[in-house]
């Protein structure tokens, strides 16, 4: 599942600093950035809004879910122009506050939960009504899936869309990379109040137990690399679900400079990742490098 990142400049195509080979997309460039994937046989992507006009950001992320926004319309587009491909949508409103958090806050700067689940669910229910064929909350609050769930089966769309947790999300230094391309960096204080400190193995196993029992269809363990031990107790736990797992931003910036440093060869590192992830249960795999495993496969068929 490759991680697209859509902009509100219809025509942006832009290259971004710290995702070397990555871009931010305008709903204009989409189908054109898609195509030779798609025809080189990508069959999953996952959006990201990056609102980037001057206004956009308010204190409750209001552009989450505009009808005229960059993953609205990118959802449309790809169902008409892509039939065969599967539409997954990040859901969170850290790309939209004007502050960075994930959620709504109260006067004194905590996190509001209750109040930010209720406003995650309705703009999942709305990425699903324009035909996301899966949504990924990936705030980490308390009840959030839940709610999407219960939203999802009043919309009349829980048995047709699938409800991607990120369940074992751990607050830490991999994600540097992709709030500076989606510009979603907390203007103060960190994640961490939502968020699992890296050490926390048995809160990272009874929150796949709460989204579980919550009505989560697909559970993800994120970073990667540093939590295949999560990974692996993630598809024990849930053995009959299918397990994701997020190979970030700054994971895939690490590899990608070791490469460009002489470390070792991009693509045999790459593979060994990706096999590792296998190994410990993932069935999903989200990557940066989906592109280049595409080229790759085929190299080696
Ligand atoms: C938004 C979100 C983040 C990522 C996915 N969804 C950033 C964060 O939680 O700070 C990270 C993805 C990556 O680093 O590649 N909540
Ligand atoms: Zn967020």
């Amino acid at each position: 599942m490759y991680p697209i990142f859509l902009t509100d400049d219809p025509d942006a195509f832009d290259d971004i600093a710290s995702l070397p080979g990555q871009k931010r997309i305008g709903i204009y460039k989409l189908e054109g950035f898609i195509r030779p994937l798609y025809e080189k046989g990508l069959t999953s992507v996952i959006l990201f809004g990056v609102p980037l006009k001057d206004g956009v950001k308010d204190a409750h992320g209001s552009k989450v879910d505009d009808p005229e926004g960059p993953v609205i319309l990118g959802i449309k587009l790809l169902r008409e122009k892509f039939p065969e491909l599967y539409v997954a949508c990040d859901v969170c409103l850290c790309e939209y506050t004007d502050h960075g958090h994930c959620g709504y806050l109260r006067k004194d700067g905590t996190l509001d939960n209750d109040a930010s689940v209720a406003r995650i669910a309705q703009a999942a229910v709305n990425y699903a009504k324009a035909g996301a064929h899966c949504v990924a909350p990936s705030d980490m609050m308390e009840g959030r899936i839940g709610a999407i769930k219960k939203g999802l089966m009043e919309a009349g769309l829980a048995h047709k869309v699938a409800l991607m947790s990120y369940a074992a999300k751990f607050a830490g230094a991999f994600y540097g990379p992709f709030r500076d391309a989606a510009n979603s960096a907390p203007s103060f204080g960190d994640r961490s109040c939502y968020q699992l400190p890296p050490n926390a193995r048995g809160l990272a196993r009874r929150a796949v137990q709460r989204d579980m029992a919550e009505g989560a269809d697909i559970l993800m363990v994120k970073p990667g690399m540093p939590y295949l031990d999560i990974l692996r107790d993630t598809a024990e736990i849930a053995e009959d679900y299918p397990i994701a797992v997020y190979q970030v931003s700054g994971e895939y910036a690490m590899l990608w400079h070791a490469a460009e440093a002489g470390v070792f060869d991009l693509k045999r590192a790459v593979f060994e990742t990706l096999e590792g992830f296998q190994r410990a249960g993932a069935t999903l795999i989200l990557t940066y490098f989906t592109p280049l495993m595409l080229d790759w496969l085929e190299e080696r068929e």
